[in-house]
């Protein structure tokens, strides 16, 4: 019988798989870049349109027509696909594969001029996510990553860099929306604080953990994100060396999602888990 790897039929569809991830990582990346430029160009002025879970927590006109324009972009490309959007919900599909998007990911930097925002497109095959793109528009940063095959920003290579001690570790983390969360998520900081570095807290989740794998972080975590924040820069964190999961090695998840080079990640971890740092307290 013909060896495994000389045959034929397994090397085609190994190599037909991986050339779908890089064709739907392309099509993420033409899509975030038109939609980035769309966002910039609407930055200046921005309003408030609506808010969600809160007064606090706000929808300008511009998340809105830029996921209306990710929408209207991938499908017409792949009209068989899902899509989850920030904005917009669930739109079902049959072709197995579901795009997962932020339009603006950090709106309250958009709303506030602030150049810290994203936007974020990852494609799911049967809920694994394995291309993504992100895009942050006012750093001419554009993060891809293919699952398997790696992360670059800009065309290079990402690599994290090697993990630190975690009394030498800077960390980034975030804040959800609704009062009594983040009085939680502060006292969590209150103990974080005093066994690290020092704390980053940038407004974007997607900025957040494509600036840890390009070295501007040692670590992050944040309680209370949505798929949309972490499906397309979780990937691209993975790819560049990190470990992007939940608490007692599950995956991450709405509940919490910590990020780092795997002995910090499993630090950080060990002090986040008895300060309740995936409940609201
Ligand atoms: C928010 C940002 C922020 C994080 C919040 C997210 P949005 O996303 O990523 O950094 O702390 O939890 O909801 O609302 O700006 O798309």
């Amino acid at each position: 019988m013909t060896p495994r790897h000389d045959r034929e039929d397994i090397h085609v569809s190994t190599t037909d798989a991986a050339s779908d991830r890089e064709s739907l990582r392309d099509l993420a990346v033409r899509v975030a870049a038109e939609a980035g430029e769309l966002a910039r160009e609407g930055q200046a002025g921005i309003t408030v349109l609506d808010t969600k879970s809160s007064p606090t927590d706000v929808v300008t006109k511009m998340d809105r027509a830029t996921e209306d324009l990710i929408r209207a972009r991938l499908l017409a490309e792949r009209p068989d696909d899902a899509v989850l959007g920030e904005e917009g919900g669930d739109e079902g599909g049959t072709s197995g594969v579901r795009w997962v998007v932020d339009p603006i990911d950090g709106t309250v930097n958009y709303l506030y001029g602030h150049h810290d925002w994203a936007v974020s497109i990852a494609a799911e095959v049967d809920g694994v996510a394995v291309a993504a793109a992100v895009n942050v528009p006012r750093r001419d940063e554009m993060y891809e990553a293919v699952l398997g095959a790696g992360a670059r920003l800009n065309g290079r290579t990402l690599q994290a860099p090697p993990a630190v001690p975690l009394e030498q570790a800077l960390v980034a983390t975030g804040f959800g929306y609704r009062p009594e969360r983040r009085t939680q998520q502060a006292r969590v900081l209150l103990e974080v604080i005093a066994h690290i570095r020092d704390i980053r807290r940038g407004g974007s989740a997607a900025v957040d953990l494509t600036g840890l794998a390009a070295g501007r972080f040692n670590a992050y975590y944040e309680r209370g994100l949505h798929a949309w924040d972490w499906a397309a820069p979780g990937l691209v964190a993975s790819e560049a060396g990190l470990r992007v999961g939940g608490l007692h090695g599950g995956p991450p998840g709405e509940d919490l999602v910590i990020a780092g080079r795997p002995e910090l990640y499993e630090a950080l971890q060990d002090l986040l888990a008895p300060l309740g740092a995936d409940t609201d307290g």
